[in-house]
């Protein structure tokens, strides 16, 4: 812990205490926020420590679909996010009204959708996933006649080359992960011959095929602690590397480029925290119609091991 951050991270704990609130917190956000989670962890991770909190408040750091599915999840509890600006941009690049008019040219078709998604765009799906769970997912659907992915369309084409299953896919992208390139994995793999090196599976085709393993930020935290191998070389977004340094001193993380930051991200800080505690903003809610149908796709999701 800094011990610049004492007496800002004193305050925020009292208030936790006192409001009886849970911080969740996603493996990119900064270091400082990271420190002060209840639990630190990918996408999946975090919506099945939503799904049995019983806490009053669950303080969301990380992106606005992240906040949403935890009150999707939880809507009688208080949820809140610290920054209202941090969004998903993949999550932005379909919304309801696209997703139907797709289904309507493909009425037979089961939809998945990525949890970066909003509330609409999850109730108009049959069943959510996360970058961990993705393959098991599809596998679950292998006679669906026709399958529709959104929005993610390089973690769709990874669950497609995974099961064999061609499926529809949504042109989304993740713009942090489209940064990491085939060359700067092979940039580091010369310049580190003995690193093993690991992606995720929201990177793009050429820049997979180099990794010796794709994982969810949960599975890397795993992984780095299972290997054998000291050096690691890490294609996803840099904020994982202060828990993976934290978790395993004795091995060297590399990044697979410094240009892989989200910025949406790197929005919520300490101060933003403890705002966010003091003032119980801002609150995520959604209309219940559409929380209804969206937690039917979380649940099957989530019933899925
Ligand atoms: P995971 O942490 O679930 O791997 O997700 C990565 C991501 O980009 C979340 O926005
Ligand atoms: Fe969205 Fe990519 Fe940022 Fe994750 S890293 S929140 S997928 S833009």
């Amino acid at each position: 812990m800094d011990a610049g951050n004492t007496a800002i991270i004193d305050k925020i704990m009292s208030l936790k205490k006192a409001k009886n609130a849970l911080f969740l917190v996603h493996n990119y956000q900064l270091g400082e926020v990271q420190d002060i989670a209840d639990f630190a962890g990918d996408s999946l991770e975090l919506s099945r420590k939503a799904a049995t909190s019983d806490a009053d408040v669950i303080v969301f750091c990380g992106v606005h679909f992240m906040a949403e599915t935890a009150a999707i999840l939880n809507p009688e509890r208080t949820v809140l996010l610290p920054d209202l600006h941090s969004g998903c941009p993949m999550a932005d690049m379909i919304n309801a009204d696209q997703l139907r008019e797709l289904k309507k040219k493909h009425p037979k078709a089961k939809v998945v959708c990525y949890v970066n998604s909003t509330a609409e765009v999850k109730a108009e799906s049959d069943i959510c996933c996360t970058s961990a769970n993705a393959v098991k997912i599809v596998e679950t659907l292998k006679d669906a006649e026709e399958i529709i992915f959104v929005p993610d369309q390089y973690l769709g084409s990874y669950a497609a080359e995974q099961t064999g299953k061609e499926m529809i896919l949504w042109p989304g992208y993740c713009p942090t992960h489209a940064r990491i390139l085939p060359s700067d994995i092979q940039k580091r793999k010369a310049e580190n011959p003995n690193a093993v090196v690991i992606v995720h599976p929201e990177c793009k085709v050429e820049t997979r095929a180099l990794a010796d393993a794709r994982l969810s930020t949960g599975q890397m935290a795993q992984f780095a602690q299972e290997t054998d191998k000291k050096e690691i070389i890490v294609g996803t977004e840099i904020g994982l590397l202060h828990r993976l340094r934290k978790e395993n001193p004795d091995k060297t993380f590399i990044s697979a480029t410094e240009q892989a930051i989200c910025p949406r991200m790197k929005l919520i800080t300490l101060e933003t925290v403890l705002w966010s505690l003091e003032n119980m903003e801002n609150r995520i809610t959604i209309p219940e119609e559409i929380s209804i149908k969206a937690k039917n796709a979380v649940d099957r999701m989530l019933e899925v091991h």
